[in-house]
């Protein structure tokens, strides 16, 4: 490329310097360049690579990929299927649109674009056999759009969220809903007849629903029941939070068109550098690069929950490096998986409690994952203090 770069590994818990984050893990990678990657894979799971550095365009323009940790001993499938599902916003003349940083986006949903693609294509049917079992990694790598699949007469099980082994659960409304940066682990039987085909829906947006692929069933059939093979990863090696101990933190969201900030309760500080074009903030600061003072600083080995507060009328996918977080609580009210997670989707006015062990010390980002949020300050750092570790 003609500019700097690097390459974050989204959800990795890497090391610190080797997390991929211009200017406070490392300089960009200069153009002609090289810089080495090292680091153990501590979890096996679904996560995904990508630019930290202008990641809005970097990222939008196709630079990433999927990054598959395998089980040492893997759950009982037929076949193990990835989908990267990204959109782009294309011009009539089927190019890449140019109007990357644009202000409308960044105070809106982000950049949402007009045709969506799984691993970089459109393909029109994905062929499957009656009876077979498939295991569908979704990866998110869109800028911002959110997914939320309708798979028709089929009964997902999601396995996995994040790369992390979650109890096997049908979602709720039989929709699989992914936000940008997430992933989700399926466990799909092909319950259809052969010759038969589902339609695999796109609802999340209302009134904007579209369809996605067909899965296509061949003229075959593999088996003639559902096997009853286990559906239950093995869990990784991840720091339980200690609940009973830990600190509670208040994270607010703020910023975007009609928020609470819009309708009036605004800070004028927020104002004030909504003026200067940032347009989202954590806890009344917008970011305006990857260097700034930690929002917070937590002793290595201690336990911690944000309570975090989506002021704002947008969805927003909060992700944090170097660490997964149990995703405790919604609008108050107990999550039934605990689910662990690094990126967790907040509705508008939505509350979420998360809550994990500060075991990897360094500066780690916190940020939301529609590029053009982050990008227009919805990011702090986090620090993890590295000292003796308590218990
Ligand atoms: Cu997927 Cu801070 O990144
Ligand atoms: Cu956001």
């Amino acid at each position: 490329m003609d500019e700097g770069t690097t390459i974050h590994w989204h959800g990795i818990r890497t090391p610190n310097a080797m997390d991929g984050v211009p200017f406070l893990t490392q300089d960009p990678i200069p153009v002609a360049g090289e810089f080495l990657y090292e680091f153990d894979a501590l979890d096996a799971g679904t996560f995904w690579y990508h630019p930290h550095q202008r990641s809005s365009e970097q990222v939008g323009r196709g630079l990433y990929g999927p990054l598959i940790v395998e089980e040492a001993d893997p759950i009982r499938v037929d076949r193990d299927l990835t989908w990267m599902l990204d959109d782009w916003r294309m011009t009539r003349d089927g190019q890449i649109a140019g109007d990357f940083g644009s202000r409308h986006d960044a105070m809106h949903g982000g950049r949402i674009g007009n045709s969506v693609t799984i691993n970089g294509q459109m393909p029109e049917r994905i062929a499957v056999r009656s009876g077979e079992r498939i295991r569908l990694r979704l990866i998110n790598t869109a800028n911002a759009r959110i997914f939320g699949l309708d798979f028709g007469a089929l009964e997902p099980v999601v396995v996995a969220l994040d790369g992390q082994p979650v109890t096997p659960h049908v979602p709720d409304s039989n929709i699989v809903v992914i936000g940008p940066a997430m992933r989700v682990d399926l466990v799909i039987d092909m319950t259809g007849k052969p010759g038969d085909a589902v339609t695999v829906i796109d609802t999340f947006y209302e009134g904007l629903e579209y369809r996605l692929v067909d899965l296509a069933y061949g003229p075959d059939r593999l088996r003639d029941a559902v096997p009853d093979w286990s559906m239950d990863l093995p869990p990784n090696p991840l720091a339980e939070p200690d609940i009973a101990s830990a600190a509670r933190h208040q994270i607010v969201f703020n910023g975007g068109m009609m928020g609470q900030m819009m309708m009036g309760s605004g800070m004028g500080s927020m104002m004030d550098q909504m003026r200067e074009g940032n347009m989202w903030f954590i806890n009344g600061e917008a970011a305006t690069g990857h260097m700034m003072d930690p929002l917070l600083v937590l002793p290595q080995g201690t336990s911690h929950v944000f309570e975090m507060d989506n002021r704002t009328a947008w969805h927003h996918p909060i992700h944090f490096h170097g660490h997964s977080f149990r995703v405790i609580a919604r609008n108050g009210q107990p999550t039934r998986y605990r689910e662990w997670q690094d990126t967790v989707l907040m509705a508008p006015e939505e509350r979420v409690e998360i809550a994990f062990a500060a075991d990897n010390p360094g500066d780690w980002m916190f940020h939301c994952h529609i590029l053009e949020h982050q990008a227009a300050g919805m990011m702090g750092v986090i620090r993890v203090e590295p000292g003796t570790t308590k218990n």
